[in-house]
C-alpha cells in the first residue's frame, strides 16, 4: 500500500484551484491544510475543496509539524521567499513556474534544498503530458530526422489590472515569466540549451513587458523562435520542423492537447489527448513517488532543467531591457 502525504497549498488563487482538483484524483494524497494572506479567504477555500485546516499566514503552515509537502502558488516575486520558508521548516515543496525571478534566486533555493537534503521541484506541466511524451517519443525514433528549426508561441490577452500578477512589475509581471516560459521550455526539451540569444520587447502603462520576441541560435545554423503576449490572442503552439517532416503541437485553454505529425509524402497524422484535471496531478504524483523513493529531486524535472530555464529567460530578458526591482538587489 502507498504512503500518504499531507498536502498544504500556499497562496489560494486561481491556479491553487485547479492544483487541488488536481490532487483530488491521487489517493495518497490528503488535502491537509490551506494559508492565504487572508484567514476568510484560506478557510473558504479549504471549506469548498474538503482541506482539513485554513491559516491565515503562510508562515502559520510552514510550522505546522503535521503538513508534508507544500504547493506554492504565489506570484512569482513570492516563491523564493515562501520556498525558503518552508524547506527552512522541513517541508517538501512544489513551487509554481516561474521558479522565482532570476537565476540567483533560483539557486539560493536549491542550494538550500541540497544542502538540507530536502525535496524541491518546479511544477513544470509539459514534462507530464501525453503530448509532450509523444513527441519526445517520435523526435527520439529518428523518423523526422534532425530538426532544423522550432517556432513556439503563447498569447493572450488579459483585462488589464494595474494590480494584477501579470501587469504590476513588483510581482514578477510580463507575458515572459507567465506564458512566454513555456515557449522557452519547448525549445531547451527538443534543442537543448542556445548558444545565443536575440531579443526585443515591448512594454505597456504600468512599464510591465507586454510582448516579447526572441531567436535562439543553435550549433550548424539551427534556430528556434519563440513569441509571448498579453496584446494578441493566438493561442498555444509549437512547430517543429525536422530534415523529413513537420511536428505541430497545439493545446486549448482547457489543456486539451494535439499533436499532428506531418511526414513529406503522407498524409498528416493527428493524435488528441485529454487528460482529466488538465494533467496537474501528475506533477503532484511525481513528488509523491519521489519521496517514496527517498528522492530529493525529480528525474523528469530535475533542478538542472530549472537552472537552464531561469538562465534562458533571464538571457533573453537582458537582450530585451526587461528587469524587475529583485534584479537589483
Ligand atoms: N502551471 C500552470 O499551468 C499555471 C497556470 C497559471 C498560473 N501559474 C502560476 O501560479 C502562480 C499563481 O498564479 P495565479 O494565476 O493563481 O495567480 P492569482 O490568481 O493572482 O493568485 C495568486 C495568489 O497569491 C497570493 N498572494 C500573496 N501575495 C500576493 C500579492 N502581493 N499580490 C497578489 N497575490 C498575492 C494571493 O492569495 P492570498 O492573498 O489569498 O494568500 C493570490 O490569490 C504564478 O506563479 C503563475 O505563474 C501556473
Amino acid at each position: 500500500m502507498k504512503k500518504n502525504y499531507r498536502w498544504g497549498i500556499i497562496a489560494p488563487g486561481k491556479m491553487a484551484a485547479k492544483f487541488t482538483a488536481g490532487l483530488k484524483l491521487l489517493e495518497n494524497a490528503e488535502l491537509y491544510a490551506v494559508a492565504s494572506r487572508d484567514a476568510g479567504r484560506a478557510e473558504k477555500f479549504a471549506a469548498d475543496r474538503g482541506f482539513s485546516k485554513s491559516y491565515g499566514s503562510y508562515r502559520e503552515l510552514a510550522e505546522d509539524p503535521e503538513l508534508e509537502i507544500v504547493y506554492i502558488a504565489s506570484p512569482h516575486s513570492l516563491h523564493h521567499e515562501h520556498v525558503i520558508q518552508c524547506l527552512n521548516n522541513g517541508k517538501a515543496v512544489l513551487c509554481e513556474k516561474a521558479f522565482a525571478i532570476n537565476r540567483r534566486e533560483v539557486e539560493d533555493m536549491i542550494s538550500l534544498s541540497r544542502r538540507k537534503k530536502i525535496f524541491l521541484m518546479e511544477a513544470l506541466w509539459p514534462p507530464f503530458q501525453p503530448l509532450y511524451k509523444k513527441a519526445v517519443e517520435i523526435l527520439d525514433s529518428g523518423t523526422l530526422g534532425k530538426i532544423l528549426h522550432l517556432h513556439a508561441w503563447f498569447s493572450f490577452i488579459p483585462p488589464f489590472d494595474p494590480l494584477d500578477r501579470k501587469f504590476n512589475i513588483g510581482l514578477g509581471s510580463g507575458s515572459l515569466l507567465d506564458i512566454g516560459i513555456y515557449p522557452v521550455i519547448d525549445a531547451l526539451t527538443f534543442m537543448g540549451v542556445p548558444e545565443s540569444v536575440k531579443a526585443c520587447a515591448s512594454f505597456g502603462p504600468t512599464e510591465s513587458e507586454e510582448s516579447v520576441s526572441a531567436i535562439l541560435r543553435y550549433g550548424d545554423g539551427r534556430t528556434a523562435t519563440i513569441y509571448s503576449s498579453f496584446k494578441t490572442n493566438s493561442g498555444i503552439g509549437c512547430e517543429i520542423l525536422c530534415e523529413k517532416g513537420n511536428l505541430t503541437l497545439s493545446r486549448g485553454r482547457d489543456m486539451n492537447q494535439r499533436i499532428i505529425l506531418s511526414l513529406a509524402g503522407k498524409e498528416p497524422e493527428t493524435m488528441v489527448f485529454s487528460p482529466a484535471a488538465m494533467g496537474y496531478h501528475w506533477e503532484a504524483e511525481e513528488v509523491m513517488n519521489c519521496l517514496d523513493e527517498g528522492r530529493t529531486e525529480s528525474n523528469i524535472v530535475p533542478l538542472s532543467f530549472s537552472i537552464d530555464l531561469i538562465d534562458t529567460l533571464d538571457r533573453i530578458r537582458a537582450e530585451a531591457g526587461i528587469v524587475f526591482p529583485q534584479d537589483r538587489l
